[in-house]
């Protein structure tokens, strides 16, 4: 993390658990042991009909509610989908963009790219994801995909707008699996994805952006994850469905400001 310069955010995806009741009685049970200091910027991306249950239960608090997928269209014949301009008025903040189980459903870089402008264009903060599979890792090829999928899912994305962007490196190989990257494995592909936003943007809009690490992160592991210099908080599964766990990796992101 690097409070100086940029934001520290602390981002739960749930997946497809939780029904809106138990939002309700999850966030009933958030607020109650929520930390009271302001280190860091927390979001819990949720189902979409569990976002009326979201945003009503965390109205007066800090905690900012976002979804999991948009659609790239702002309107029209797309049965069973979602726009931007839906989630802003349905009190999101952030969604979620290019998870590798949507991209693992068909979702490409374009499409990615097209929903990263979307979100954008409707003020909601896209937390944009990459990550490599472990043949890519094994195959020494991960820096390469990286960022690809990062100048892809960026493409017309102007000077502006990327101050916007949260990018979220999870490791496929990572996922759901137990199995975390170590906190250099992390740093290093972080440290990268900052270089890459480097060379498309400058040294200004590389040092301001948040770059989150997921996959596997726990109320054990978080600590040491974030303290990485490039890593600036976490996008966090499974430990986000219990309250005392995304507490404690909350916790874990109060950190002396480096
Ligand atoms: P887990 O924390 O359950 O490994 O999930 C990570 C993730 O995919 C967050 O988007």
């Amino acid at each position: 993390m690097n409070r100086k310069y940029r934001k520290t955010l602390i981002a739960g995806n749930w997946k497809m658990n939780k029904t809106p009741s138990q939002t309700k009685e999850f966030m009933t049970q958030l607020k109650a042991i929520m930390p009271k200091g302001r280190w860091c910027d927390i979001a819990l991306c949720v189902p979409a009909v569990c976002i009326p249950a979201a945003v009503r239960a965390m109205r007066e608090t800090r905690v900012g509610i976002g979804a999991e997928n948009c659609n790239a269209n702002p309107s029209g014949a797309y049965t069973g989908e979602i726009a931007a301009d839906m989630l802003v008025d349905a009190g999101c903040k952030y969604v979620i963009i290019g998870h590798s189980e949507r991209r693992a459903m068909g979702e490409t870089d374009a499409d990615v790219n097209a929903k990263v402008l979307a979100a954008l264009n409707e003020g909601l903060i896209p937390i944009v994801c990459c990550g490599e599979t472990l043949e890519q890792r094994d195959a020494d090829v991960t820096a390469e995909h990286i960022a690809m999928q990062i100048k892809l899912a960026l493409q017309g994305v102007s000077e502006e707008k990327i101050r916007k962007v949260v990018i979220a490196y999870e490791p496929i190989w990572a996922i759901g699996t137990g199995r975390t990257a170590t906190p250099e494995q992390a740093e290093e592909v972080c440290e990268h994805i900052r270089t890459v936003v480097r060379k498309l943007y400058s040294s200004k809009h590389a040092r301001a952006i948040t770059i989150l690490y997921g996959g596997s992160m726990n109320e054990k592991n978080a600590y040491d994850l974030l303290a990485q210099p490039d890593i600036d908080g976490g996008l966090i599964g499974g430990a986000s469905l219990v309250p005392e766990k995304f507490v404690q990796i909350i916790e874990a992101a109060n950190q002396p400001v480096m």
